[in-house]
């Protein structure tokens, strides 16, 4: 069937599914009931059998005390501290924030945010950066990171403000880029921590505490967190996957998340925790709970967490969890012991796995203990040499371009005029708005934007801003350079400076926090207003900006006088030397985006972020698995730049689409493998055999070198299904002008199958797919087809 009219099919079907009308009936599943479902017994799994024998045995040996002391939090210098048993030789252990870095940390690097790598397509660069943070933070004796985030959230929702710590609005994508970084961060010796689990789309009503959150309305205890209301289907095929890629790259804890998941705490979650994860997914590690995360020390016992965070620590300010309340809790019947001995051998056998067990890891010297993150006591720098370039690369490799009408690459200007406070210092010091919320004063300078906040945030060791190294870069090619470092009251500067300059550079951001979610998609207050200004005293305006997802560029992105405009991200402590790479040209870009960028923010499904004054506020996920560009394919709206989507200064032509079914092989990644039913099995894992291999010629057309990130999308005969799903990308990296590459994908059966919701298993469906492949979403120049050999 060809593409168009399996669209206009699949969306007549999609419109009028009654199972998006009348979809839930959350008490039928019971997901708070653990005797319907149990925790399954703990093997080890494929790669863990050894660690698990000696974590049992250790465990055999020890107190309820003890053992309870292996799974609850105490008091420490580490965001997170796990008591130890120090009979056995089990010192305490340190968690520690976050995705982008240690935090909060002196001594350590300010890598780009999930975004901004995201956004570079790269696997070695995604690889990388997880492996050489890892590194710091064993350096600084950390034993668990509270990271990668892996798809919760996934980017179901655009104003979500923790989007940018994450990969892409793609279950596939992230899937890739959560193995990726997984492996990175254990190849280093630490614990990863996959977060958060699961459907955790919304920061507003994410708590029952109001104590840290803005929104509150209702007191403390009474108000519920979002409840997110999604079907199983949706829950399969969007929000599970990418967790259950974690769990193949061996993943050593998985942190559940604030929300409630159908009405049940998704820490307390049996269905979620007991069933999906660690029974279908066969998870053998530790579910951990976030940071006030856990409600009840015995519906999270029976529910499946293993270790309470942060425990009775973290100043108690989210209660005494575990601890001596789960001891008696014990003693008297309510939680059975075996629980306790699972748990305490979900913590301990990954810690063995990685070889904790025999390395003694650095002494912990700083102190990031405290809630409201005051100056950390103890200094020690980990960083290493070569990670500066690293850095620079990716954010030079993510940096997305959105237009060129030939504004770039600068083509050595003479006259240089930067415009916005988000090109220079924060007037008030490089950290000094703190790691966790906006503190700054709030007539403050807060300058470029090179990271968000919240636990995501990171302390920069420097940042290199962009007007730093445009300067640089001007003494070096002997042009003069003039910078506008406010943002308002500045049209007479604008109109004094602009006409004579022959480029203008203008930078714009937008600030996500944990807790908040974006109240609109704006740009920051007055940045609208500076582009606005600069387009009317200069015809060669190019706009960069600093942002955590979509902002509304409706006002002025056709504008002439606009000649292009980059989306930079949040790009870490290397930024302005990885952006003036691209604007000269010493870096192609190759970024593309990770969602899908509207051009009205109503374009998006609606109901995405529920702030209804209420004690249980719900969620819907209505949109079911159409979200992101799924939703804008069946629902035929154009979006302002589509999924993938990102331009170069070089041209590329894709040719020669060949598909392979005698590349067809066995899953050669899993670390773990996961019991994913399917419908197919014959005996092997076989969900994640590669059926078929694709390869598709990519030529550079153009005049200068370039990389290209080449996708396949497959489209899914099922009536069910969105037009089509990525299901494959490749960076085909350094094509010189005139030459060739190939870009090669490999296409497992899970990539083809879809979730039976009566049966319980995934299948593939019979009937013709559509492979193709391209520069986005949008473009898929080639095409071929494949069905099913019955
Ligand atoms: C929990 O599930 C079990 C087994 O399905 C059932 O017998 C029991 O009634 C359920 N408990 C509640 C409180 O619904
Ligand atoms: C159990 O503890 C005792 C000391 O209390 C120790 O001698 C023995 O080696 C321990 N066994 C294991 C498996 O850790
Ligand atoms: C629990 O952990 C704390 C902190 O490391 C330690 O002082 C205490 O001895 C431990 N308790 C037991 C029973 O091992
Ligand atoms: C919760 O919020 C309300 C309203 O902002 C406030 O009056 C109350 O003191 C807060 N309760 C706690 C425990 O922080
Ligand atoms: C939510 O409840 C619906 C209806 O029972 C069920 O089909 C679905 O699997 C549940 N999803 C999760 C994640 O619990
Ligand atoms: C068991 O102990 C806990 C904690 O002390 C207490 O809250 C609960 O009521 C007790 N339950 C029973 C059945 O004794
Ligand atoms: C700087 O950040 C503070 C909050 O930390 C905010 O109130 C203020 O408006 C920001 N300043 C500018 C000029 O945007
Ligand atoms: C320019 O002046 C107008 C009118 O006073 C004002 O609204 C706007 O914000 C100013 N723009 C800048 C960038 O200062
Ligand atoms: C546009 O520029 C002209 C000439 O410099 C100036 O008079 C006018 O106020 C500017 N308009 C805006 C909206 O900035
Ligand atoms: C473009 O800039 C020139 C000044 O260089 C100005 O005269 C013109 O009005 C601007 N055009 C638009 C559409 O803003
Ligand atoms: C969510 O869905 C349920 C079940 O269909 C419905 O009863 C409820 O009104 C919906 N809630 C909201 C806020 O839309
Ligand atoms: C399943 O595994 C067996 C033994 O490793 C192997 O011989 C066989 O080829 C595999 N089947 C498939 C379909 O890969």
């Amino acid at each position: 069937m060809k593409l168009d009219v399996l669209l206009s099919l699949i969306t007549v079907v999609a419109l009028n599914s009654p199972a998006l009308a009348d979809w839930l009936d959350i008490a039928s599943l019971d997901s708070g009931n653990a005797t319907r479902w149990p925790p399954p017994e703990l093997t080890g799994g494929k790669s863990w059998a050894d660690a698990f024998a000696k974590a049992s045995a250790l465990v055999a040996n020890m107190t309820l005390e003890e053992k309870v002391n292996m799974t609850s939090g105490v008091p420490g210098r580490c965001v997170g501290n796990l008591g130890g048993v120090p009979r056995l030789g089990i010192n305490s252990f340190c968690l520690e924030d976050g995705p982008a870095g240690p935090r909060p940390v002196h001594g350590v690097s300010q890598f780009p945010a999930g975004h901004a790598t995201a956004a570079t397509w790269d696997e070695e660069l995604i690889y990388m950066r997880s492996y050489v943070m890892g590194k710091e933070f064993y350096d600084q004796g950390v034993h668990i990171a509270l990271a990668p985030v892996t798809g919760g959230p996934l980017g179901r929702a655009p104003r979500m403000s923790r989007n940018w710590e994450g990969w892409y609005a793609d279950p596939y994508a992230t899937g890739v880029a959560s193995y990726l970084s997984v492996k990175g961060l254990q190849d280093a010796g630490i614990a990863a921590t996959a977060k958060h689990y699961i459907a955790y789309e919304q920061e507003t009503f994410r708590n029952q505490f109001n104590r840290t959150e803005p929104y509150s309305i209702f007191p403390a205890g009474e108000q519920h967190s979002i409840s997110s209301n999604l079907d199983d289907k949706t829950t399969h095929e969007i929000y599970l996957w990418s967790f259950a890629e974690a769990v193949r790259a061996g993943v050593a804890h998985i942190m559940c998340s604030y929300n409630e998941v159908n009405q049940t705490q998704a820490c307390h979650n049996a269905y979620t925790q007991n069933h999906l994860l660690k029974r279908e997914l066969g998870f053998q590690g530790s579910i951990m709970s976030d940071w006030g995360g856990q409600h009840d020390n015995v519906a999270s016992a029976l529910g499946g967490l293993d270790m309470a965070m942060p425990g009775s620590g973290y100043g108690g300010i989210f209660g005494q969890m575990w601890g001596e309340n789960l001891v008696a809790l014990v003693e008297n019947g309510t939680v059975p012991e075996d629980r306790i001995t699972d748990a305490a051998t979900r913590v301990l056998t990954p810690w063995i796995w990685l070889g904790q067990d025999q390395t003694q890891l650095p002494e912990v010297v700083f102190n990031g203990a405290s809630p409201f993150f005051v100056a950390p006591d103890g200094y020690r720098d980990v960083r290493d040499s070569n990670t500066p370039a690293l850095i620079r690369r990716i954010g030079a490799e993510g940096a997305t371009l959105l237009k060129n009408t030939g504004g770039l690459p600068l083509k050595n200007p003479q006259r240089i005029a930067v415009v916005g406070n988000d090109a220079t210092d924060n007037a008030i010091g490089t950290n000094a708005c703190g790691t966790a919320y906006r503190t700054c004063p709030s007539d403050n300078s807060n300058g470029t934007m090179s990271m968000g906040g919240g636990s995501g945030y990171v302390y920069a060791p420097y940042i290199i801003t962009p007007v730093d190294a445009l300067k640089a870069r001007a003494i070096d090619t002997g042009a003069e350079i003039s910078a506008i470092t406010v943002d308002t009251n500045v049209n007479s500067s604008i109109q004094s400076l602009l006409p004579s300059a022959d480029v203008t550079v203008v930078f714009v951001n937008s600030w996500a926090v944990e807790g908040f979610d974006r109240p609109n998609i704006n740009l920051n207050p007055n940045h609208e207003e500076l582009i606005t200004a600069a387009v009317n005293s200069s015809s060669n305006v190019v706009v960069v900006m600093h942002i955590p997802g979509v902002v509304d560029v409706e006002k002025w992105i056709d504008n002439e006088n606009v000649t292009a405009v980059i989306a930079a991200w949040y790009p870490g402590q290397e930024s302005g030397n990885g952006l003036v790479d691209v604007l000269y040209g010493d870096v192609n870009p190759s970024g593309k985006l990770p969602f899908t960028w509207a051009k009205n923010y109503e374009d998006y499904y609606p109901n995405t972020i529920i702030a209804d004054a209420v004690t249980s506020p719900q969620s819907n996920f209505t949109e079911g698995i159409f979200i992101d560009y799924r939703w804008f394919d069946s629902r035929n709206i154009t979006p302002r730049y589509e999924f993938g989507f990102g331009l170069s200064y070089t041209t590329f032509s894709y040719s020669d689409l060949v598909l392979d079914e005698s590349g067809a092989h066995s899953d050669e990644h899993a670390v773990q493998e996961t019991n994913e039913p399917f419908a197919e099995a014959d005996g092997n894992n076989s969900l994640y055999e590669v059926l078929f291999t694709v390869s598709a010629t990519v030529t550079n057309t153009g005049k200068t070198m370039g990389s290209e990130v080449a996708q396949l999308f497959v489209s899914i005969p099922e009536d069910d299904q969105p037009p089509r799903v990525l299901r494959g990308f490749k960076k085909v990296k350094d094509i010189a002008a005139g030459a060739s590459s190939t870009a090669f994908f490999e296409v497992r059966r899970k990539d083809l199958s879809v979730w039976d919701v009566v049966k319980q298993t995934w299948y593939i469906p019979e009937g013709e797919f559509t492979i193709s492949v391209g520069p986005s979403s949008r473009t898929l120049p080639l095409s071929t087809t494949w069905s099913k050999t019955v």
